[in-house]
């Protein structure tokens, strides 16, 4: 109802604008005495010392959180890791088996393929990690240890606040079990703590700027296809950016790793096109600044997302979305925020259905 819409347009709006407060729920009570800890996860090292891959099965933007954790997981755990969509890996023989983690992402806790995997997993002698929103929820219950993400409910149809939690805690929890097998060291871990701890304000800042996203779309309203691309934890983020754009606003888009647009998608791009960049992951900037390059060469029209310290971004892109200086590990869980800000400023200027996008259900619980 317009009562529990608090106000805004669209229950989309006010997700976004929640997720400060979403970023600070899901920190609650794991971090303590500026150390990470995560109680739920009360492995023993011992039980770790086993473990030999890893995996995120999931749908939708949910996959795309667990794709962030891949990155992370090979990272700080330095054990192989896999990402992968629920209905794909139900059907396929993963080969795993009692040394395997499977974390199992799902806002609702109710999708009909992402609990196929938990079951097909756990049929396997996995042991699972659940990342769910909804308390009490068939995943929640059926997963050997649940982390809840806590971001309250989530009305929209197209995830936004979850994705941020989601994300938030999938970190804070590849840190905690880094811990437990020695890969976290002090001064790493002090890091951490400090940069959570600066998101919200992150966030907020962002939120503050909402204008010139929207002032950007409505320069670039009648667009018919965008490439979002990016690098790393960027690639991850650029898939994400692109579904919401895709499920909200009708337009097509399409993530793709920046590395990679010279082995296909460049061949598409023309003075009509749009790119948005996503150059927030420091250590490979110069990388995309390249891919960005190559874009402008063809005429193509390049909006990016970078961080305030970023100096080379300007002379390139036509436009710039400035964020604040995040740690680069942390990035996707504010980056995403002009992302969703674009697909719901899209969508609203095409005068869409925002909340309840056509063919898209919130909850799939049907295969
Ligand atoms: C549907 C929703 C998406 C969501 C996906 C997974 O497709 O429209 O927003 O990301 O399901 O849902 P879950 O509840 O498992 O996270």
């Amino acid at each position: 109802s317009d009562a529990q819409k608090g106000g805004f347009k669209h229950f989309m709006l006010k997700e976004i604008l929640e997720e400060p407060d979403v970023i600070v729920e899901a920190l609650r009570g794991r971090i303590k005495n500026g150390e990470i800890e995560i109680p739920e996860l009360d492995f023993d090292k011992n039980y770790f010392k086993n473990i030999n891959q890893v995996y995120f099965v999931a749908c939708g933007t949910a996959y795309h959180a667990g794709l962030v954790g891949k990155y992370l997981v090979e990272k700080y755990l330095n054990i192989p890791a896999q990402a992968e969509v629920a209905s794909e890996f139900r059907y396929r023989n993963p080969v795993i088996d009692e040394r395997t983690l499977v974390f199992v992402v799902s806002q609702s806790g109710e999708t009909a393929d992402t609990l196929a995997a938990l079951r097909l997993a756990k049929e396997k002698k996995a042991k699972t990690i659940g990342i769910v929103n909804v308390v009490g929820s068939s995943v929640a219950r059926e997963v050997d240890k649940v982390v809840y993400i806590h971001a309250g409910p989530e009305i929209a149809v197209a995830s936004t606040k979850a994705y941020v939690a989601q994300v938030e805690v999938i970190t804070l929890s590849i840190l905690h079990l880094a811990k437990i097998i020695d890969k976290l060291n002090e001064a790493n871990e002090k890091l951490f703590v400090e940069e959570f701890q600066k998101l919200e304000g992150f966030a907020r800042e962002i939120l503050e700027n909402k204008e010139e996203i929207a002032s950007f779309v409505s320069t670039t309203k009648n667009i018919e296809e965008t490439f979002f691309i990016g690098r790393n934890l960027d690639y991850a983020l650029s898939l994400e950016g692109a579904l919401k754009l895709k499920e909200i606003a009708y337009v097509h888009a399409e993530g793709y790793p920046a590395g990679e647009l010279k082995h296909g998608p460049l061949a598409l791009i023309t003075p009509n096109s749009l790119v948005i960049a996503i150059d927030t992951f420091t250590p490979l900037s110069d990388k995309t600044i390249s891919n960005i390059k190559e874009v402008k060469a063809r005429g193509g029209k390049v909006l990016a997302i970078a961080k305030k310290d970023n100096t080379r971004i300007k002379e390139v892109a036509d436009s710039v979305f400035y964020i604040p200086n995040v740690l680069d590990d942390l990035t996707p869980i504010i980056t995403v925020i002009p992302l969703q800000l674009f697909a719901y400023y899209m969508a609203d200027a095409r005068g869409l259905d925002i909340d309840k996008p056509r063919n898209l259900a919130k909850s799939v619980t049907v295969e």
